[in-house]
């Protein structure tokens, strides 16, 4: 039987998540909930709002992997965390870019290389090119790097800038409607 296992980690090299397919596609899990506290916090409170809700959105997916949920359902959270992502990370960009960030070109490329990854993974799973629950687990390893690597160091730094010139915003899927 082939064995597959991901492992996560955040905050101090704590395991965040393990997952080791068992056969005939069932899961076994013990991923624990990734829970959002001020650790996580960027001091901007329409960023904080958007990585609430993606931190939402990955144990939405993670519920989806460990509860034998059909692949309608595993799409569905495996699009939403994607668009959600993506839709966050340009509306990231969007407001630094409005505030003259210095550091701008940092944070592009750092997010080019996390869309990038998860571009790829999504493609897969849109091309049924392996099994929905790796592909999401794969896909939950990058983001929970992403908060660890990037959310808690790189966006701290801005934190306190925008603080001071910032223009009002607000979190990125309220700004999709804006468009309707
Ligand atoms: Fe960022």
């Amino acid at each position: 039987m082939a064995v597959r296992r991901v492992s996560l980690t955040i905050n101090g090299g704590a395991t965040l998540s393990k997952l080791r397919k068992i056969g005939g596609g069932a899961m076994e899990t013990t991923m624990p909930m990734l829970e959002w506290d001020e650790t996580f916090s960027v001091g901007v409170p329409a960023m904080d709002a958007d990585n609430r809700r993606l931190f939402a959105l990955i144990n939405d997916l993670r519920g989806s992997i460990s509860g034998g949920t059909d692949g309608k359902q595993m799409g569905k959270a495996i699009t939403s965390l994607y668009n959600h992502f993506a839709c966050g990370i340009l509306s990231e960009e969007v407001r630094l870019y409005k505030n003259g960030y210095p550091a701008l070109d940092e944070q592009v490329r750092d997010h080019d290389r996390y869309l990038g990854q998860l571009r790829r993974l999504y493609a897969r799973f849109l091309a049924e090119d392996a099994d929905g629950k790796i592909l999401g687990a794969e896909l939950i390893e990058v983001l929970t790097e992403y908060v660890r690597e990037h959310v808690v160091r790189a966006d701290r730094l801005f934190g306190e800038f925008l603080n001071g010139v910032r223009t009002a915003d607000a979190p990125c899927w309220m700004n999709q409607d804006s468009w309707s």
